[in-house]
C-alpha cells in the first residue's frame, strides 16, 4: 500500500483535550463555525474587524480590501503602521516591558534572557545604526545572520525604518548570496563573523566577501558585522563595520518610521519549478496580522506560555514564529543557535524541560530523525525527560507521516498534547490548512481544515471543484491578506506561478496535490505537483540543480528527481550524462563527489544530490523530451511498469537502474 492509500484509510481520530478545548481562543468546532460563517457572510467586514482589533494603526484604513488590479490584491492600504512599533513598543505600552521576550540558548548552552525593554533598546539601537549609514525607507538589506537575538534585531530594525529586508539562510553558499543581493539591488548586508552550530564554526563574514568579490554587487555600501565568536575576520576600510561600533552611542529610542500596509516588510528568496529562486515580496499590514492571529488560533499562546519554533529565521517559519509572530503578540520565545543533535540527541528534550517549555513548533525530518537517534541510543528517548509542561505540539514544512505522528503525540505530548500539524508555504505568509488545538479532531497525517477566512479547495486541471475523495490541485478561492503581494521585480512571473490562465486566472496555485476526506472533509496534502523537491522541509527546485550541475565543466547534460526518503522525506537523484565517456567504479565515485561538492558551492550543502548516476543519455522520446517520470520510478529501485514504446533509447534505462 503506498503511502497516499493509507493516509486516505487513515480513521484514527484524537479529540482535543476538554480542558484546552474550553479555554482555547478558538474554542470548539461550533467556535470554528461561527468564525467561518462570518468571513463567509461578510468577507472583508470580517477582515477589517480582525484587522482592527489586533493591529495598532497610525492611520486607520477605510477600504478593507481593493481588487481592481487583481492578482495584486491591496490589503488596508490606506492604513498606516510600524510593524515594529506593534511588535515592540506597544508591549513596552501594556505592562510588558519587563516580560522576557527571548530566552536565547547558544549552541554551547548559554542561556540569555532579553526581555520587551531590552530587545526593545536593541532594536532601537540596530535602527539607528543603520539610518546612519543611510539605509532609508524603501532600501533592501540583505540579513545573513546565525540564529540569534541580533539577527531578530536587525530584522526589526528594518520594519523600524522602512526598510525591506531579505533574510539568506546561513547555508546558502556564496554564489547564491551573490544572486540574492544583486535581485533585490542591496544597500547593506548584515552577517556575522561566523556562525556556531553543533560546536563547528561556519564563516558567515568570508562568504559574504567572496559573493562580493563575484561582483554585481556595486549598489551595496555597508557590510555590517555582529561579532558571534571573535574569529578573524578581513574588514574592507569604508564598507564592512562592526555592528557594536555601528550601534555604539546610539540612543535607545528611534521613532519608528509609519508606513502604507501594503510597504513591503521582506521579500524572501524561495524556489520554483522553472528558473532562478523567486523573491516572495510580503506586505506589512496584512502579513503581520496574520502572524499574530495565527499564534492566537493556531497556537493558542497565553500570557504564560513559553513558545518554542526550532526554525531558522532564514526560512519564512523563522519569519513568521520567530521574528514577527511571538513578538506581535506580546509572547516568551525560546530562540535556539544549534542543532537538534548537539551534544546529543536529547537536546530538544532537554531544551523543553530546562525552559519549561508550553508549546513546541518543529519539522517532520528533525522527529524522524530523532526517532531513530532514539532507537539507537535509549538515553536520548524522550521518555526521560520531564516534557510535562509541553500543552500543544506543531508540525510544519512537510507532510507528517502517520507512524511520525503517533511517536510525536505518545512520546512527546504523552497523549495529552494536540498536535497541529500546520500546511502553508513562504507565499502564503502564515498558516492555512492546520487543526485547531481547542477544536479540530485530528487524524494522523492530515493538517484537516483551512483557517476561518482561508477559502482552500480540491480542484481539477481546469479550475473545477472536484467532490470530497478525488485527488486534485490544492488552491485558495479568495485573496486573504498575508499572501504574496509579487514577485519581487518579476510581475509576470508572480501572474503566471500563483494565477495561472488555465485554472481561470483567479484561484491561487499552491502548487501542492490534496484530497478531502469524504466523511471529514479533512484535507490531506500529498505533495508537489510541480518539480520542487522537500530535502528535510527545504524547498528546492528540480531545475536550480540541475542548472548548476551542467554549468560543471565535465556535464553534458542532467535530470533531477526526487527520491523518497525515510528521515528527510525526499532525497535528491541526479541522473548525468558527462561529455566524455561514462566512468564507472571508483572514477565514478570521484566524479560523484566532484559534482556534489561543485552542487555545494553553486547553491548550499542542502542541494547535494545524495545519489548521482551516470548514463550515456537520458531516457528522451522522440522529440526529445526527458521521461522524468520513469527517472522518478528508477530512483525508487522499483521496475518499469509503464509503456516505453515512445522512448528514442529504451536500453538506456538499464544503464540507469543501477546506484553507482
Ligand atoms: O509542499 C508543501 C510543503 O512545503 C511547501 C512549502 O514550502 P516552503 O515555502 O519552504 O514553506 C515551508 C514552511 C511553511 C508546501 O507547498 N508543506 C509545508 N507544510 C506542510 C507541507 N506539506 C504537507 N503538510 C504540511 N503541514
Amino acid at each position: 500500500m503506498s503511502e497516499t492509500d493509507s493516509l486516505k484509510q487513515e480513521s484514527r481520530m484524537f479529540e482535543p483535550p476538554a480542558d484546552l478545548a474550553r479555554n482555547a481562543a478558538i474554542s470548539g468546532m461550533e467556535g470554528y463555525r461561527t468564525l467561518c460563517a462570518e468571513a463567509e457572510r461578510d468577507y472583508e467586514g470580517f477582515w477589517a474587524r480582525l484587522a482592527n482589533e489586533n493591529l495598532a494603526w497610525h492611520k486607520p484604513f477605510t477600504k478593507t480590501l481593493d481588487e481592481s488590479a487583481a492578482p495584486f490584491y491591496k490589503w488596508f492600504e490606506d492604513g498606516q503602521l510600524n510593524v515594529s512599533y506593534n511588535c515592540l513598543d506597544r508591549n513596552l505600552q501594556n505592562g510588558n516591558a519587563g516580560k522576557t521576550a527571548v530566552i536565547f540558548e547558544a549552541d554551547d548552552g548559554k542561556v540569555t534572557r532579553v526581555t520587551y525593554q531590552e530587545l526593545h533598546d536593541k532594536v532601537c539601537q540596530v535602527a539607528n545604526g543603520l539610518k546612519s549609514l543611510g539605509v532609508k525607507k524603501g532600501d533592501r538589506v540583505v540579513i545573513y545572520m546565525p540564529m540569534s537575538v541580533e539577527g531578530i534585531a536587525a530584522m526589526q530594525a528594518c520594519a523600524r525604518i522602512g526598510a525591506t529586508h531579505s533574510v539568506v539562510f546561513g547555508g546558502f553558499s556564496a554564489k547564491s548570496l551573490q544572486e540574492r543581493i544583486i535581485d533585490a539591488g542591496a544597500v547593506a548586508v548584515v552577517t556575522a563573523d561566523e556562525q556556531v552550530r553543533g560546536g563547528k564554526q561556519l564563516p558567515l563574514k568570508a562568504i559574504v566577501d567572496e559573493a562580493i568579490g563575484m561582483g554585481g554587487c556595486e549598489h551595496l555600501k555597508s557590510v555590517v558585522v555582529y561579532r558571534r565568536t571573535g574569529g578573524n575576520v578581513a574588514m574592507q576600510a569604508g564598507r564592512d563595520l562592526w555592528l557594536h561600533d555601528v550601534t555604539a552611542n546610539q540612543p535607545a529610542t528611534c521613532e519608528p518610521e509609519f508606513v502604507g500596509a501594503e510597504h513591503p516588510l521582506f521579500i524572501l528568496y524561495t524556489s520554483g519549478s522553472t528558473g532562478k529562486p523567486k523573491g516572495v515580496q510580503h506586505s506589512s499590514g496584512g502579513y503581520l496580522l496574520w502572524a499574530m492571529l495565527t499564534m492566537k488560533w493556531t497556537f493558542d499562546i497565553k500570557p504564560d506560555d513559553i513558545f518554542w519554533c526550532t526554525a531558522d529565521i532564514g526560512w519564512v517559519t523563522g519569519h513568521t514564529y520567530i521574528a514577527y509572530g511571538p513578538l506581535a503578540i506580546g509572547a516568551t520565545q525560546i530562540v535556539f543557535e544549534g542543532v537538534p543533535t548537539y551534544p546529543n540527541a536529547g537536546r530538544f528534550w532537554d531544551m523543553i524541560a530546562r525552559h519549561k517549555a508550553t508549546i513546541f513548533y518543529t519539522a517532520p525530518t528533525a522527529i524522524r530523525s530523532l526517532i531513530k537517534a532514539s532507537e539507537a541510543d535509549a538515553n536520548v528517548h524522550p521518555k526521560n525527560f520531564d516534557l510535562s509542561s509541553l500543552r500543544i505540539l506543531g508540525s510544519v514544512g512537510e507532510p507528517i507521516n502517520p507512524e511520525a505522528w503517533m511517536w510525536y503525540y505518545k512520546n512527546v505530548g504523552r497523549e495529552k498534547c494536540p498536535i497541529v500539524d500546520t500546511f502553508w508555504q513562504t507565499e502564503t505568509g502564515g498558516h492555512m490548512i492546520t487543526p485547531l488545538p481547542g477544536a479540530t479532531p485530528m487524524v494522523p497525517g492530515s493538517c484537516t481544515l483551512p483557517l476561518p477566512g482561508i477559502m482552500a479547495a480540491v480542484v481539477d486541471e481546469t479550475g473545477n471543484d472536484l467532490p470530497n475523495g478525488q485527488g486534485g490541485i490544492l488552491v485558495v478561492k479568495r485573496p486573504w491578506p498575508s499572501m504574496i503581494r509579487t514577485i519581487w521585480g518579476d510581475p509576470e512571473r508572480f501572474k503566471k506561478s500563483y494565477f495561472p490562465e488555465e485554472l481561470g486566472g483567479t484561484l491561487y496555485l499552491a502548487g501542492d496535490g490534496s484530497i478531502r476526506n469524504e466523511k471529514t472533509g479533512y484535507f490531506t496534502i500529498t505533495g508537489r505537483i510541480d518539480d520542487v523537491l522537500n530535502v528535510s522541509g527545504h524547498r528546492m527546485g528540480t531545475m536550480e540543480i540541475e542548472s548548476a550541475l551542467v554549468a560543471h565543466p565535465l556535464v553534458a547534460e542532467s535530470a533531477v528527481v526526487g527520491k523518497p526518503d525515510e528521515t528527510t522525506g525526499e532525497s535528491i537523484c541526479a541522473f548525468v550524462v558527462l561529455k566524455r565517456a561514462r566512468p564507472e567504479g571508483d572514477e565514478a565515485k570521484q566524479i560523484a563527489k566532484e559534482l556534489r561538492d561543485w552542487v555545494g558551492k553553486e547553491i548550499g550543502p542542502i542541494a547535494k544530490p545524495k545519489e548521482i548516476r551516470f548514463g550515456d543519455n537520458l531516457p528522451k522520446t522522440r522529440s526529445g523530451k526527458i521521461m522524468r517520470r520513469l527517472l522518478r520510478v528508477l530512483a525508487k529501485g522499483e521496475q518499469i511498469t509503464q509503456d516505453v514504446s515512445t522512448l528514442e533509447n529504451p536500453a538506456i534505462l538499464d544503464q540507469l537502474k543501477q546506484a553507482q
